[in-house]
């Protein structure tokens, strides 16, 4: 996947590699690390010099959600570490691991876009370093198994990990929590950074580094939207338009939930029916068109739950607030119009849409 991207010296300042055109060689404004030991020199130098490190761990496809982490954590750090790697272990073995957006040189693009940008910035810390390792770095022993009961050095955190996402995913925070702990290992951050938009694994992350007592800061982004709201994921390349403009009932329900809390609503059944109320609403309107019109979905979850424990609330104590989240299975479309666009996979790809909002403690 990420066969260009070979280690070069840690002490030079502009880095060559081939690029995916081979007649051509690109100078990067970062160093690109394949392997372990060349970046914990790098780490330490930069600990030598009284630097700060920030990771931002992705599976690349990057989007401004990533470019907006990587500037928070430019403007808390010195040097912004961004690991690019298409972690196995957290896709289950139906899941859609081998149609997962590569997209290697658009991401080192944006990456060099926004170092510029940074260059530009006052006081402004800027990305240091890739690190795009193979699986084989990453999983040293065993080839990493994606089976629930698969063998393989795992980190689990339950019963965090068995909730909402984790009820129908079952490897997935598995294989999030222990390729962190790896990254955390390699890269010895000072601070990490994920997505609101992935709140369970904000949650998870967080346990680890506690319950692990992991020397490092967890940072936490605002979700990035697009203009109406749609959570920016790399997944939404799958959508094409029928289904993005469906998919958006999601975040439309969450919105109408978090009316309800902020108009004095603290029960379950009043926050959540909200929600519940605009999924089936636009389902119903779906289920009536043809099937050259229609984007029919399934809703997996619309969930009220404790910030800490994740366990759902039956009343929302508004000192503590909640976190209000929702998983949506759009469908692959049944008939495509000719010239129409479907997005990445003429949209037979089934797409995952999670969203969530907090509901903030009111004093
Ligand atoms: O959020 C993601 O992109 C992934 O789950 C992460 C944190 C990079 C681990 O593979």
């Amino acid at each position: 996947m990420f066969r260009q991207a070979r280690q070069l010296s840690t002490t030079a300042s502009l880095f060559k590699y081939p690029s995916s055109s081979p007649s051509s060689l690109r100078h990067y404004s970062f160093k690109v690390f394949r392997d372990v030991t060349p970046l914990r020199t790098l780490r330490r130098e930069l600990l030598l010099s009284k630097r700060t490190i920030g990771l931002v761990p992705t599976m690349g496809a990057l989007h401004e959600g990533h470019l907006s982490l990587i500037r928070q954590a430019a403007s808390e750090n010195t040097d912004v570490v961004v690991s690019i790697f298409v972690n196995p272990t957290q896709f289950g073995v139906n899941e859609d691991l081998s149609s997962y957006p590569r997209t290697w040189d658009a991401d080192v693009a944006k990456l060099e876009d926004l170092n510029s940008e940074l260059s530009d910035t006052n006081g402004s810390g800027r990305i240091t370093a890739i690190l795009a390792p193979t699986a084989q770095t990453m999983y040293p022993t065993l080839p990493p198994s994606s089976e629930v009961d698969g063998d393989g050095s795992f980190v689990t955190i339950t019963p965090l990990a068995k909730k909402l996402e984790g009820a129908s995913r079952p490897v997935f925070f598995r294989g999030v929590a222990t390729v962190c702990m790896k990254l955390f290992n390699i890269v010895g951050a000072d601070r990490v950074y994920f997505g609101q938009k992935d709140v369970q694994q904000t949650v998870v992350i967080k346990r680890m580094v506690k319950d692990f007592h992991i020397d490092t800061d967890v940072r936490i982004g605002p979700t990035t939207r697009e203009d109406d709201g749609l959570a920016m994921s790399s997944r939404n390349v799958y959508l094409g338009g029928r289904r993005r403009a469906v998919g958006l009932a999601l975040y439309k329900a969450l919105k109408a939930a978090e009316g309800s809390y902020e108009s004095g609503m603290l029960s379950r059944a009043d926050i959540l029916d909200a929600a519940n109320g605009i999924t089936r609403q636009v389902l119903s309107e779906q289920q009536s068109l043809s099937e050259t019109e229609r984007a029919l979905f399934e809703v997996d979850y619309i969930s009220l739950a404790d910030p800490d424990t994740l366990d759902e609330l039956d009343v929302v104590d508004p000192a503590k607030g909640a976190i209000l989240s929702g998983a949506l299975k759009m469908a692959p479309l049944e008939k495509t119009n000719s010239g129409e666009d479907c997005g990445l996979g003429d949209g037979k790809v089934p797409v995952r849409l999670i969203d969530n909002l907090i509901l903030k403690p009111v004093n």
